[in-house]
């Protein structure tokens, strides 16, 4: 059995989606291919039978996956800009009462975060590995520590700036194995009375919508508020408030505060108690995504050979890292979707991991229209099929495959 990388408690596997690509390594077709070929892992599931923590059974080696060339850009949605705007203004309004306030984001990307941080006046840093994303933000004056976020970093920078009023970070704790460093971390870096606050997907939403594609190589773990308090007090800090998020299909916001120094909000316990009676933390709900998982892949091959039968051409929507799970766990090819098209530069003219589907701009999606559009970033239906209005008026339809497989 599996051991918890938080706890050392035992692991239960509870859902195996077998052998998978690192889900953000694109292939450039015109580099010549490396002499191990492209890198695969076992991607499987379990929960901590002692913290109750999710989390995947075999940790892809960080530099393998955050890496200088790293292709996400979290500045590709409108809308999630919007969100970190509208944060920056929540957080900050609490930062602000001290002279000189201090924020640190752990994991900031291309700086959507930073800078609205950054347009508030507030003295701010990023951290993050991936040296292209932090070169963007740093063309926008905004200042990135390209680095790892974990004990050594977060000693350095509390040394060169002094503590932090509040630890922020989207989407990055849970892709954070070494949890413990992290928390470590936190402790020598944060003001006595700082807040660290991050979101990150929410099992519950994710069991909701059976979102198995959630589960990829770079979401180490699946947050539930039973889980991310038993972490807190194991290294002296205690979830004060908890938020549910709309966006990326479900996210929950977590706030975490010294031990003793505030009393949580209650909705943790509100929350905790819905938990419960969901039995979220425990392995029916969880084996139920198994199930799920395995009638989406039947659902959409079915749907995808039925419309390459009746000549109907379809593409994909959106080169998420999801999207590798789905393609590979289904083993969809180029022969079932031709191209996906994608906004990002860095990932245009390369090939989907394990998959091999071509990656183009999105100029090509109504060059002509296709029949179906097979929308992997799901998360950004709403931007995207606004966007995208002329496809549908068109008599396109979309295909998507959460938590069914349905058109719109
Ligand atoms: N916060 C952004 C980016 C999320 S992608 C958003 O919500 O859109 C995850 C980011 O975390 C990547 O840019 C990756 O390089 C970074 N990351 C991974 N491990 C990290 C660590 N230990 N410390 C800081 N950043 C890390
Ligand atoms: P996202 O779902 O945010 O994350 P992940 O890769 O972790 O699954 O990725 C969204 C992808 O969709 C990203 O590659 C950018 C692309 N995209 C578009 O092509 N057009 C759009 O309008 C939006 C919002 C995203
Ligand atoms: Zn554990």
């Amino acid at each position: 059995m599996k051991r918890c990388r938080i706890c050392d408690g035992p692991v239960r596997e509870t859902l195996d989606l077998g052998r998978q690509p690192l889900s953000d390594a694109f292939i450039d077709p015109t580099a010549p291919p490396g002499p191990d070929g492209e890198f695969f892992f076992r991607l499987g599931v379990g929960a901590c039978e002692s913290c109750t923590m999710v989390q995947l059974v075999e940790a892809v080696p960080r530099e393998r996956m955050f890496h200088h060339d790293y292709p996400y850009r979290s500045s590709r949605s409108d809308r999630m800009r919007e969100h970190f705007e509208r944060t920056a203004r929540t957080l900050l309004d609490g930062v602000r009462a001290g002279p000189d306030p201090f924020v640190v984001e752990i994991g900031c990307n291309d700086g959507a975060m930073l800078a609205a941080i950054d347009t508030a006046g507030v003295r701010s840093l990023g951290v993050d590995p991936s040296g292209r994303a932090a070169a963007v933000a740093a063309r926008n004056g905004l200042r990135v520590r390209t680095d790892f976020f974990e004990e050594s970093s977060a000693a350095s920078i509390r040394a060169a700036e002094g503590p932090a009023d509040l630890i922020y970070s989207a989407n990055t704790i849970s892709h954070i194995p070494y949890l413990g460093s992290v928390f470590r971390g936190v402790d020598r870096l944060l003001a006595p009375d700082g807040l660290f606050v991050f979101e990150d997907p929410y099992l519950g939403d994710i069991l909701d919508r059976s979102a198995f594609d959630q589960i990829i190589d770079e979401h180490f773990y699946f947050f539930t508020v039973r889980s991310v308090r038993a972490t807190a007090r194991r290294f002296g800090f205690e979830l004060v408030d908890v938020e549910r998020l709309p966006v990326h299909g479900g996210e929950i916001r977590c706030t975490v505060a010294r031990a003793g120094r505030r009393p949580p909000a209650p909705a943790v316990a509100a929350l905790l108690a819905r938990e419960d009676a969901l039995g979220r933390t425990s392995g029916p709900a969880f084996r139920g995504l198994a199930t799920a998982a395995r009638r989406i892949r039947d659902d959409l091959l079915t749907l995808l050979r039925t419309l390459r039968a009746d000549g109907r051409r379809v593409v994909g929507y959106g080169a998420t890292a999801k999207s590798a799970t789905v393609l590979n766990y289904c083993g969809i090819g180029p022969g079932l979707v031709p191209f996906v098209c994608d906004s990002t530069p860095e990932k245009q003219g390369r090939l989907t991991p394990g998959s091999h589907l071509p990656v183009r701009p999105p100029a090509a999606f109504s060059d002509p229209y296709p029949d179906y559009a097979v929308l992997f970033a799901w998360n950004h239906a709403q931007e995207i099929m606004m966007k995208e209005q002329a496809f549908h008026a068109a008599g396109g339809r979309w295909i998507l495959y959460v938590p069914d497989v349905h058109l719109v």
